[in-house]
């Protein structure tokens, strides 16, 4: 077995979902980075790629790439150009969510139908289509998925409303896709983090404050989590130190989820 800081020497890694440095995706881009992973980085948009392109400097990133995952052509592109670049890929981090504002708040008896669709398209479908791309691209010895998962997809959380129902589709995406692709040696597998103060997260969670503070009381380890924290996670998942774990939800939260009152 490899020595911790070689656990990814020389593995192509294609990150999906950094926006700024508080990003969940950061944390793992950089833990993965630091133990020998050639890193490759999408932006949604103009605006973030602004913020995004000195961090893909910081890690030496090969590729720097836009992906709005709702668009087909932009995830062809995505994935054509890593072909011609690294000629396949290890690892795919997938770490993206979206739901719009309205449909985080207030009851969730009156999420419209098109908000449900697109959170479930954004949140969920683009991780099957992101595989599906990348499943010829991972060599014959396999590879490694890895996708963002919270809480709420399993209990009812306050206000996370629809984002709950698409994360519990991601996790059965998670399920499905993990027994497909084993045979061809790629496992999938999603992280559930705590709760953690990033753009999406203070952008869209009402009460996030609150969330933070009941956490970071009442969680085992009396603290809330960081994205280095789940970076560490991401090591172990990616890494052949996970070869023998697929289809798993692994909580990262201080243990807060194994708690009642
Ligand atoms: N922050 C938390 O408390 C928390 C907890 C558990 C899970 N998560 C999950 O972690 C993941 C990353 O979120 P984050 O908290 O780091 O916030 P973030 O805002 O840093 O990342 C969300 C990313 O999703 C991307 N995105 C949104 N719509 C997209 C689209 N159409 N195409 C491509 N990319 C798109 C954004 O550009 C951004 O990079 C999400 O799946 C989120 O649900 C977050």
């Amino acid at each position: 077995m490899a020595a911790t800081q070689e656990l990814f020497e020389g593995r192509r890694v294609l990150v999906f979902g950094v926006a700024n440095e508080r990003s969940i995706a950061w944390g793992i881009t950089r833990a993965l980075h630091a133990r020998g992973a050639r890193i490759a980085l999408t932006y949604l948009n103009e605006v973030l790629e602004k913020r995004v392109r000195p961090l893909g400097a910081e890690v030496g990133a090969e590729l720097l790439l836009p992906c709005d995952v709702s668009d087909p052509d932009q995830i062809r592109a995505v994935f054509d150009a890593v072909r011609a670049e690294w000629g396949g890929l290890d690892v795919l981090v997938h770490s993206i969510a979206y739901a719009a504002r309205e449909e985080m708040q207030g009851r969730f008896l009156d999420t419209s139908r098109a908000g449900f669709l697109q959170a479930i398209d954004i949140s969920a479908y683009s991780l099957v289509a992101l595989a599906r791309a990348a499943e010829p691209l991972f060599p014959s010895t396999g590879g490694s998925i890895l996708t963002m998962t919270y809480l709420g997809a399993d209990k009812a959380v306050p206000n996370y409303n629809v984002m709950g129902v698409a994360k519990a589709a991601l996790e059965a995406c998670v399920r499905y896709l993990a027994v497909e692709l084993g045979g061809r040696g790629i496992r999938v597998n999603a992280i559930s983090a705590g709760p953690i103060r990033t753009l999406a997260a203070a952008g869209g969670v009402k009460g996030l404050r609150t969330l933070l503070s009941m956490v970071g009381a009442r969680a085992p380890l009396h603290r809330n989590v960081t994205t280095g924290d789940v970076g560490n996670a991401a090591v172990f998942l990616c890494s052949d130190l996970g070869a023998a774990v697929t289809g798993e939800i692994l909580y990262v939260d201080g243990g807060f989820s194994i708690t009642a009152m």
